[in-house]
Formats: C-alpha cells, sequence, structure tokens
C-alpha cells in the first residue's frame, strides 16, 4: 500500500509541475491532491474489503509465480541429486505444485470478488458526493461552466475510481509484494542476487522517469486535441437547427474531418513515443537483467545447487515485466487523476452563496421586500448596481420596466439569492436574505424565469416540481389556471408527455404556461415573473393576465415586462435604467411627468416613433434595447389594456 501511494504521489507531483503559469500549476496540483485524498479517503472508507481486493491477487500472484516454481524446483533438485525418480516419489512436488497453482486461483477469484465491491461501492458513494457538490455551486458557477462539460466530469470523477483501484490491485500490489517475497527467497541463496535485482529495477526506474515526463508533453497534445473534438461536436449539436438552417453541414463536417485528423496525428504521435522510446530502454534492461540472473545463478552455483539456478532463473524472469509497468502505471494513474482533477478543481474554489452558520429562523413580519444601497457587480464587470434603494411594500404590486440590459432580471435573481450582492442589504419581511437559509427564503417566492427551461419529463412532473406533494387536483387547477390544459390536450400522451430536453418539444409561449402553473402551484406570498407572458399571443395573454391577476391578489408582485401593457394596472411602475431606478409611479403618474417611462409608452402605442428617435438623440444609445423591442410589440394587446 505504501508503494503505492508514493508510486501514485510521484504522479501527483509530474502531473503538477506540467501547467507554464505557477498559478494553474499550484491549482493543478492541489485539483490531484484533492481528487487523490477522494480516492484514497474511499478506499480506507471501506478497508474491510478493500485490503483483501488490493492483497489477495498480489498473494495469489505469490502462488503461482513464486511458490509453486519452489516446487518445481525442488523436483528438479531431488532428481538432480539422484533421488528416487518414481512417480510415487515425485506426487508429493507435484501434488504441491498443483496446490500452489490451485490456491493462487482461489485467492485471485476472492481478490476480484472484493474488488468488484470495492469499486462499485466506491463509484456509487463518489458519484451521489459529486452531485452533491454540483448541487452546492451558486448561479454564477454554472454561468461560467457548461452543463456538457460538467457532466462528463462528475460521471469520470466516479467512474476512474474503478481503474485507480484496479491499477492499485493489478499493476503495483500485485507486482511489488511478490517482488518482496522474491527478494526474502533469494536473499536465502545470495544477498548478491537481490541487490543486482533490486538495483537493476531502480536504474530502469531513473532511466525511464525523464522520458515519461517528456511523453506528458505529447500526452497534454493529444488531449487537447481530443478537447477541441468533443467541443466541436457538441457546439454543433447543440446548434444543429442554425447548422441546417444556413444549410453548413458540409463546412461544419470538413471542419470536423480536419480535427479529428490532427486527433489522430497526435495520438500516434504521443503512443509511438512510449513505444519507440521508453520501451526501446526498457527492453534491453530486461533482457540484461534476466541473462545477469541466469549467470549469477550460474556463477554462484558451488554453494547453491541446480535448484537455486531454475528459482534465480524463473524468479528474475517473472519480476522483470515490473519494469514494463513502470510505462503503463504512470500512464494510467496519470489519466485517472488528471481526469478525476477536472471535477476536484471545481471544488478547489468553495461555493460564494451558501447558508449562514447561525440561519435566522423564518419568522417575516410580512411579503414586503426591500433593496437598501444594494451594490453588485457581476464578476470582471463594473458595478450594475450602485446604491439601489427600493421598496416593495406587502402585497403591492410593482412593475418593473426599462431597457433591455438595465438589470431587471439581475433584480430577480439577487432576491432570490442566487447570486450573493457586495454591499448593502435585502430585506424580506423585514429578514436580511443573507441570515435566511436559502431554502427557506425561496419558499417564499414563486418565480417564473425569463426564459424558463423544463425537465426532460412529463407536463405533470413539470408542474409538480414547484411542490412535491401536490395532488393531482391541485396540479390540474394549476395547469387550468395558466392556460396549460388547452395545448396539453393535443400532446400526444396529454399530461404524461415527454417534453424534450429543456422543454425543446414545446412551443416558447406554451414553456411559459407551464412555468407559470408552476408558479401558480407553489402558492408562496411573494411573485417574481420575468417576462412571464412576453411569448405569449396578445388572446392567450390576455387571458392568462386574468389569471396572473387573480393569483396577485393578496401577494406581493414584482413583475418585468418589455411589453407595458402587461403592466399597466399595476400598484407602481419602476423604470430601471443602468442599475438606476430613473422613475416611479402609476401609469397615470407616469405618463403625466412626461419622462422616460411616456416615451416608451408612446413607442408601442405607435404613432410617435419617428419624431422621438429624433427627438432623443441623446437617450439613443440607453434605449436600443428597447426600442428593438418596443418595435415588435403588440399594438392591439396595448389599447386592449389600456382602457
Ligand atoms: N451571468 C452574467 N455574467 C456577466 N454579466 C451578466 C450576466 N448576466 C447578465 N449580465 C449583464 O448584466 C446586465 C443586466 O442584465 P439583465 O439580464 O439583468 O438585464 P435585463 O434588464 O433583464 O435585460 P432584458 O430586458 O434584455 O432581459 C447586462 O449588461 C448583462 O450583459
Ligand atoms: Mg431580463
Amino acid at each position: 500500500m505504501a508503494t503505492a501511494v508514493s508510486a501514485s504521489g510521484g504522479a501527483v507531483a509530474v502531473l503538477g509541475s506540467r501547467e507554464g503559469s505557477a498559478d494553474g500549476s499550484s491549482a493543478r496540483k492541489s485539483a490531484v491532491g484533492l481528487a487523490l485524498r477522494y480516492y484514497w479517503g474511499e478506499l480506507r472508507r471501506q478497508w474491510v474489503i478493500a485490503v483483501p481486493a488490493l492483497t489477495a491477487p498480489a498473494l495469489g500472484n505469490i502462488c503461482l509465480f513464486y511458490l509453486a516454481p519452489l516446487a518445481v524446483a525442488g523436483l528438479v533438485g531431488h532428481l538432480a541429486a539422484g533421488g528416487d525418480g518414481s512417480v510415487a516419489a515425485l506426487l508429493p512436488y507435484v501434488l504441491g505444485f498443483g496446490g500452489l497453482l490451485l490456491a493462487g486461483e482461489v485467492l485471485w477469484r476472492i481478490g476480484l470478488h472484493f474488488l468488484n465491491r470495492t469499486d462499485a461501492r466506491g463509484i456509487e458513494r463518489l458519484g451521489v458526493l459529486g452531485m452533491d457538490e454540483l448541487l452546492t455551486k451558486d448561479a454564477a458557477f454554472f454561468h461560467d461552466n457548461f452543463a456538457g462539460s460538467l457532466t462528463k466530469r462528475v460521471l469520470s470523477f466516479s467512474s476512474r475510481f474503478e481503474e485507480f483501484a484496479d491499477t492499485l490491485t493489478f499493476s503495483i500490489m500485485a507486482k511489488v509484494v511478490p517482488l518482496t517475497f522474491a527478494s526474502v527467497v533469494l536473499w536465502q541463496y545470495h544477498p548478491l542476487l537481490v541487490l543486482v535485482l533490486v538495483g537493476l529495477i531502480l536504474v530502469t526506474g531513473f532511466l525511464v522517469a525523464p522520458l515519461i515526463r517528456r511523453r506528458q508533453r505529447l500526452v497534454e497534445e493529444r488531449e487537447a486535441a481530443k478537447v477541441l473534438v468533443s467541443g466541436h461536436v457538441a457546439d454543433v449539436l447543440t446548434n444543429m437547427e442554425t447548422v441546417r438552417a444556413f444549410a453548413a453541414e458540409d463546412r461544419e463536417a470538413t471542419e470536423h474531418r480536419a480535427r479529428v485528423a490532427e486527433q489522430q496525428r497526435l495520438s500516434l504521435r504521443s503512443w509511438d513515443y512510449g513505444n519507440l522510446r521508453v520501451d526501446t530502454v526498457v527492453a534491453p534492461i530486461s533482457v540484461l537483467t534476466s541473462a545477469v540472473g541466469l549467470l549469477l545463478a550460474v556463477a554462484l552455483r558451488g554453494g547453491l545447487g541446480v535448484e537455486a539456478i531454475v528459482v534465480t532463473f524463473t524468479y528474475y524472469s517473472n519480476t522483470i515485466s515490473i519494469m514494463f509497468e513502470f510505462n503503463q502505471i504512470y500512464r494510467r494513474m496519470e489519466s485517472v487523476l488528471t481526469e478525476a482533477a477536472q471535477f476536484t478543481e471545481l471544488l478547489l474554489v468553495p461555493p460564494t452563496v451558501v447558508d449562514p452558520p447561525d440561519p435566522q429562523p423564518l419568522r417575516p413580519a410580512d411579503a414586503g421586500v426591500r433593496f437598501e444601497r444594494v451594490r453588485f457587480a457581476y464578476a470582471d464587470g463594473p458595478p450594475l448596481f450602485d446604491g439601489l434603494d427600493l421598496d416593495i411594500p406587502s402585497g403591492t404590486k410593482i412593475g418593473l420596466v426599462g431597457q433591455s440590459g438595465g438589470g431587471k432580471s439581475t433584480l430577480t435573481r439577487l432576491l432570490l439569492r442566487l447570486m450573493d450582492i457586495d454591499d448593502g442589504r435585502i430585506l424580506v419581511g423585514g429578514q436580511d436574505i443573507s441570515r435566511l437559509r436559502q431554502a427557506d427564503l425561496r419558499g417564499l417566492i414563486a418565480y417564473v424565469p425569463q426564459d424558463p427551461a423544463m425537465f426532460h419529463r412529463t407536463v405533470r412532473d413539470n408542474i409538480a416540481f414547484a411542490r412535491p406533494g401536490a395532488t393531482e387536483a391541485e396540479i390540474l387547477r394549476a395547469a387550468r389556471a395558466a392556460h396549460v390544459t388547452e395545448f396539453v390536450e393535443s400532446l400526444p400522451d396529454g399530461f404524461d408527455t415527454l417534453v424534450g430536453e429543456r422543454g425543446i418539444k414545446l412551443s416558447g409561449g406554451q414553456r411559459q404556461r407551464l412555468a407559470l402553473a408552476r408558479a401558480i402551484l407553489r402558492d408562496a406570498p411573494i411573485l417574481l415573473l420575468d417576462e412571464a407572458t412576453s411569448a405569449l399571443d396578445s388572446e392567450s395573454e390576455l387571458l392568462v393576465q386574468e389569471a396572473l391577476w387573480h393569483l396577485m391578489q393578496d401577494r406581493t408582485a414584482l413583475v418585468v415586462a418589455h411589453r407595458l401593457s402587461t403592466v399597466v394596472r399595476m400598484d407602481r411602475l419602476v423604470v430601471l435604467n443602468r442599475g438606476r431606478v430613473v422613475e416611479q409611479g402609476t401609469h397615470g403618474d407616469l405618463l403625466q411627468a412626461d419622462g422616460t417611462y411616456a416615451r416608451l409608452w408612446r413607442h408601442q402605442s405607435g404613432g410617435f416613433l419617428i419624431e422621438d428617435d429624433a427627438e432623443d438623440d441623446a437617450d439613443a444609445e440607453d434605449d436600443a434595447g428597447v426600442e428593438d423591442d418596443a418595435n415588435v410589440e403588440d399594438d392591439e394587446t396595448s389599447s386592449a389594456l389600456h382602457r
């Protein structure tokens, strides 16, 4: 075991020194170290089965390759000494030989029995642990990491444990333990036999180490080429519709061919290096070792006898396989730990949005929301909010409008504490949200995101997600209120229809209605709707609006909308511009004030577009997004609702 650790520890050191920058290098080293600790910890945790798993094959090998030859040597020695050659006299040797082979096989079966269990339990536990870690990550983490790559990393982290344990068992323990045994036996004959054998193995190790390290660079280039191939494949597959729409299949296929060819070239180069450079050093030394072993045995024969020649020759031949293992062990451990480290490096930066160590019990005075001097900036960006104040008394319905990119969605995410603010406070019912458990806070809020995605589950499961344990009647009521029932009836399996990855088999408006049904079922005191009806046609929107209006009674609501008709009835409208509240008031107040809102309203109700563009030259840049959106708005709805 000790040797095993140092072997993999060596891999860590070499791996760690690969990266160019000091920062990257130390992060990588820590990630590999962490991966190793997880794997090693897993073996220790289940030591009761791990110890027999690691040792039984090694003991089996001793029986098969070191003890059984002793029986043969004994027989040869017996005959050479002119002993009785009858079958009866030789039978004990033969039985001993057979018995040892049998014992070896039995030990191997026992070892594999325990190894299978060690592998399976380790993979299970690490799989659970990996997912648990990902579930604690904050929103920023998922903005920075792609789902595809995370999936691959977390699954490899657990599955590669199998190769880790197998390499430890088959390539390290099953070789090193018998070597120790062989040394003890050979020492009895002559210490020189041991010194030469171990010496030559060590020499091989020293000669091969720098070559293996040099091969490392080639392996890195090969792996980088692989990432380029898989990145391109994933990118094309996720954008398949765009590829088709632009008839770009051939272009993408050509690109793919080039990348695969490069991967092929680099793979071959790294493999050839292993075969032509590393093994060309090992091969002659291994031949030399066998020959030297035989020579020594013969030279020392005087005191040893023919038996020793047989044993020495056999032991030398068996142990030289360890020389070829150096490269293999390194290759396997390196690839295992590199892949595992791709996951553990994600754990080096702890999640920023975490529950406080001593959370306050949830006892909101009401359902009011307050933003106090809130400062927030996305990583590496300028502050989006700087001293933002916004008060939403309990039971008020607020419409949040303003230019695209103004920070409306960000504000909703901050209230949900998907990200943490840099300064200031956000209060819900008088309680600072950073002092609450995240689950408690989010239990108060029903949220419909701007671009709702669905699970690849049934329509029913997608709605029920909002409230586990909801009854069928409650789910149906929510579905009816959000006008989901209308389109579900035309789906092949009704509420049991699977909606495709991210809900791809539904239209944008249908997804939105499902998201609304979720919010309705959630039945929380605070409603957070981010463009919740933007993808609906005017008629459906009108229907859904009525349902929402009903839902909002006696609740606090924050409704983000570009289509101003959606929010005219709100108690108060807040106009957000570049992270600042530039205007507040009712629809009537704001029209009268004749500011940004009034101008937006005129754009959307038509007529003043050209005139306004000329007029507001200074604001043109700020409002570009709004104008884009406004131009596609539906005038009919505006007039319909603006009664
Ligand atoms: N994950 C992110 N990382 C960095 N910057 C971001 C991120 N998400 C949004 N931003 C930036 O923050 C600003 C505000 O974005 P936000 O989505 O809050 O705007 P919005 O008002 O909801 O716009 P829209 O009306 O188009 O939905 C934008 O400039 C955007 O580029
Ligand atoms: Mg938005």
